[in-house]
């Protein structure tokens, strides 16, 4: 029933690789250069959840995990493509598809994991009717790499009922939120889910937006909690790089966002504390308002 795991990584060319690297650094990931190619990676056990090339910078495409061998299978069938040895560090499994818009969308599996690096925790909060750290100091850790893992991606298209099916089918995806543009049904796009049944899920794993053409729009990292999130702006901040939104929290997926511009132009955010839902939670659709909207923090968009 699960087509996939997960997303697993973004695909970028950018104009400088040294520059990139750097910022990637300052973004709280671990990076490595092999062959001119920028692999970096979170704290998760996933060799790589971000590429980045030289060269004129674009978004060159996605990947997405499959949850098994077989659907790995089912799912190239769906276009008679082959499953292919992945070149890449971790080898494994890789489908490679093309979005109807042309993008580059990869089918991954089976690469060998890396081990987990710690990830920085903190002591329980204390809020104002719940006090659960008692006789103790918070001392922060002051970890580089504070990025678990990418959480999501969102995608400018042409044609998002298009996208969207295309997408469904191959990845068997939810939708949580679609937006509605008025009451006639005219609709700007939905964030959508992976669909792990019982298992709870990030609010949005792709987000499509009816745009009239492709556009890299961001793609999210979960940070381990609000602390180093904040921890991370401050970081961003005192370096010089450019903030494009936040902090502040989202109506829909209510997760905790901090935007930020990379070197190569391309809006990188981190994200923590998102609702979590599963099969059973439905679909749902929701005014551009609430698109917008923060529950706190600057109103806008990236
Ligand atoms: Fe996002």
């Amino acid at each position: 029933m699960s087509a996939i795991i997960d997303i697993h990584h973004v695909h970028f060319r950018v104009a400088d690789l040294a520059k990139q690297r750097q910022f990637l650094l300052d973004f709280g990931m671990l990076v490595d250069e092999i062959d001119g190619v920028l692999y970096a990676r979170g704290t998760d056990q996933s060799p790589y959840c971000y590429i980045a090339d030289e060269g004129e910078p674009a978004f060159l495409g996605m990947a997405f995990l499959a949850s098994s061998h077989r659907e790995l299978q089912r799912i190239a069938a769906i276009d008679g493509l082959a499953v292919e040895d992945c070149a890449l560090p971790g080898g494994g499994k890789v489908v490679h598809m093309t979005d109807p818009d042309g993008l580059a969308v990869d089918l991954v599996f089976d690469l060998k994991a890396v081990a987990a690096l710690p990830v920085p925790t903190r002591l329980p909060l204390n809020t104002g009717t719940d006090r659960q750290r008692k006789n103790e100091r918070v001392t922060l850790s002051d970890a580089a790499v504070v990025v678990k893992r990418l959480g999501h991606c969102v995608l400018n298209v042409s044609d998002f009922r298009r996208s969207e099916s295309w997408y469904k089918q191959r990845l068997g995806l939810l939708t949580s939120d679609e937006i509605q543009l008025d009451d006639q049904g005219t609709v700007l796009g939905a964030f959508m889910r992976c669909n792990r049944g019982e298992q709870v899920v990030d609010h949005h794993t792709l987000f499509l937006v009816q745009a009239g053409k492709l556009e890299f729009n961001h793609a999210a990292f979960e940070v381990s909690d609000w602390d180093m999130l904040m921890r991370g702006h401050d970081r961003l901040t005192r370096k010089g790089y450019e903030a494009r939104w936040g902090v502040g929290k989202h109506v829909l997926g209510s997760q905790v966002f901090d935007y930020w511009k990379d070197p190569a132009g391309f809006t990188l955010e981190h994200f923590t504390d998102g609702d979590l839902f599963n099969e059973a939670w439905g679909s749902h659709k929701a005014p551009l308002e609430q698109l917008l909207k923060v529950q706190w923090g600057p109103d806008g968009a990236p």
